[in-house]
Parts: structure tokens; sequence; C-alpha cells
């Protein structure tokens, strides 16, 4: 091999290993997920199935995160018990309910005590139209009001009491 023809081959892996570096790098930037510890690991078992963006757009606590990640290594995603505890612990810290939530659409929520609860508390990991887009039946906010709170809404007992009577009154048949 002559010097030039091994210059060249030298200058061509070189090309190589800049154009993946730079294609790594656009996926690094297309990534939606926020940055952190965990965040490589997330990147890569959780995008063999579906884009990460639907990832990146629900809020929910560690027990909720733990579900979802449980559920999917049901599916198949392959991650060890501790990469698990890993995966949970990038999900809850950085998409926990209400971190950098986009602006939600504004849902009027009729007067009365515990309007302002619903409205701090119920819209941290899905929108309001969630709470007021169906009827239903009195009793059947309190099941779903403790289950709000099983999932990690933010809620002492009186306040899930405030919360409950509230929806029953406005939005219960
Ligand atoms: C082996 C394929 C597979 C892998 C890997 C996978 N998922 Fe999923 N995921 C699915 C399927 C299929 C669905 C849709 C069915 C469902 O909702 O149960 C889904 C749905 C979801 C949903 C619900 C979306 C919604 O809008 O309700 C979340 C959240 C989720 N995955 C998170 C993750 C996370 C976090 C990881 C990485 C730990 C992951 N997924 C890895 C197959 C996978
Ligand atoms: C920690 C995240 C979180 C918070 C905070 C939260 N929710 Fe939810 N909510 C969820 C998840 C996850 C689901 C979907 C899973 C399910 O239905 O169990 C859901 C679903 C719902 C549903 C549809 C359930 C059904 O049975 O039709 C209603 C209604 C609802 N939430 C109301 C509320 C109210 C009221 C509050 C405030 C007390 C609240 N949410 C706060 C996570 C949350």
């Amino acid at each position: 091999m002559s010097i030039t023809s091994a210059r060249g081959v030298a200058f061509a892996s070189a090309v190589a290993v800049i154009a993946l570096a730079s294609q790594a790098q656009a996926q690094q930037n297309n990534n939606p997920l926020p940055p952190g510890d965990g965040r490589d690991i997330v990147s890569v078992a959780c995008s063999q199935c579906h884009y990460l963006g639907t990832i990146a757009k629900i809020r929910d606590g560690a027990a909720g995160w733990r579900v979802y990640v449980s559920n999917m290594v049901l599916r198949g995603a392959q991650l060890t018990p501790a990469e698990v505890d890993k995966v949970v612990n990038y999900l809850a810290t950085n998409l926990g309910p209400g971190i950098n939530l986009p602006p939600p659409r504004p849902v009027a929520l009729p007067d009365g005590s515990g309007k302002q609860l619903v409205e701090t508390r119920c819209a941290l990991c899905h929108d309001l139209e969630r709470v007021a887009a169906v009827k239903r039946k009195k009793q059947d906010w309190t099941p779903i009001v403790a289950n709000m709170a099983a999932w990690g809404a933010p809620v002492t007992a009186d306040e899930a009491k405030t919360i409950t009577n509230y929806l029953a009154a406005n939005f219960g048949d």
C-alpha cells in the first residue's frame, strides 16, 4: 500500500467516524426525552417498539411509572430488574406530576368549593378535559378520586373529600 492510499484510507475512515458521530448527534437532538440520569437506557430500551414522544408527553409518579414499565417488560422490553429501577427513577424524576407540562387547553370549571383544588391537583398528569368531559354517576367520583390519589395525585384525605363532593355536585347525575 502506498503512503498516499494509506492516508486515503485513514481519511475515509475519519469521514465515516464523523458521519456516524453526527448521526448519533442528530438522534440525540431528535430525542424528546429530557436530560437526566437514566435517559440513555430509556432511549434505547423504550424506542424498540414506539416513538419516545409517547413517553415524553405522559406525567406520572413513581408508582404509576412502575406499572407502565412492568407492562412494557411483559410486552418484551429488554431490562434487568436493576435497570427497571433506574428507568422508573429517571421517569419519576424527570416526567413526574406537573414537571414541564405543555400549556393546557383551558377548561372552564363551574364555581364552587373544590374548584381550585381540582385546577391545581388534577391537571398535573392529564388535562382537565379528562375530568370534565364525561358526566358520571355521583357515586363514581369516590373511587375515581381514590384511584387518582393512588396514582400519585397530591391530595390529603380532606382535600380528596372536597374534590369528590365538588365533582359529584357538578359532574355527577
Ligand atoms: C416490546 C415492545 C415495547 C417496548 C420495548 C416498550 N413498549 Fe411501551 N408499549 C408497547 C405497546 C404495544 C403499547 C400499546 C399497548 C398498550 O398501551 O398497552 C405500549 C404503550 C406504552 C405506553 C402507553 C401510551 C399511552 O398513550 O397510553 C407507555 C407510557 C409506554 N408504552 C412506555 C414505555 C416505556 C417507558 C418503555 C421502556 C421501558 C416501553 N414503553 C417499551 C410496546 C413496547
Ligand atoms: C399522578 C398522576 C395523576 C394525577 C395527579 C391525576 N390523575 Fe387522573 N389519571 C391518571 C392516569 C394515569 C389515568 C389513566 C389510568 C386510569 O384510568 O386508571 C387517569 C385517569 C383519570 C380519569 C378517567 C378514569 C376513568 O375511570 O374514566 C379521570 C376522570 C381522572 N383521571 C380524574 C382525575 C382527578 C379528578 C384528579 C385530581 C384529584 C386526577 N385525575 C389527578 C393520573 C393522574
